[in-house]
């Protein structure tokens, strides 16, 4: 009996997908908001109207609905490599803020923009938490 084509290439796809699962770990808001208060020094969180949903320091900007923002576009004197992400109107996703608050020097280079950062902070577990907890901290 001939095998149906069809049937090998969902199969192959099947497992891709299982394989490809643990990469794409999903953050859990809820740790991520403990987490966060590892930002809370420099950042705060400060929604549209003026409401405070975190109070927290100045010398970052203002992280209200960064997911889905475009990355260096608040009112802040940023560094080389935000401008230049700014410039490009790269829009900050969960699995690029993850990667970007592990290590920004690293994730400016990695994307063509300068690596002239001044967030020296680096996180080293639970970025995707603290991603998924800012995507959830917006409008
Ligand atoms: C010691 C201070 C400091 C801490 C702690 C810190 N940051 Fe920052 N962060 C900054 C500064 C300063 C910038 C602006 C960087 C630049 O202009 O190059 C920044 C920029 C950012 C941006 C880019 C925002 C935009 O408008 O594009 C994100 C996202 C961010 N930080 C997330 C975090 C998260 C999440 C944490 C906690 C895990 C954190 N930061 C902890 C100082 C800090």
């Amino acid at each position: 009996m001939r095998r149906n084509p069809m049937k090998n290439v969902l199969t192959a796809f099947a497992a891709t997908l299982t394989l490809a699962a643990p990469a794409m770990a999903e953050g859990d808001a809820a740790k991520g908001e403990k987490e966060f208060k590892k930002c809370r020094a420099c950042h705060s969180i400060v929604d549209d109207a003026g409401e405070a949903i975190v109070k927290g320091g100045k010398t970052g900007p203002n992280l209200y609905g960064v997911v889905g923002r475009v990355a260096g576009s608040e009112e802040f004197k940023y560094g080389g490599g935000l401008a230049d992400a700014a410039a490009a109107e790269f829009v900050w996703t969960e699995e690029a803020l993850a990667a970007y608050t592990m290590d920004a020097k690293k994730w400016l280079t990695d994307n063509g923009y300068s690596s002239q950062t001044k967030m020296t902070f680096k996180l080293k577990k639970g970025s995707e938490d603290v991603a998924a907890y800012l995507a959830s901290v917006a409008e």
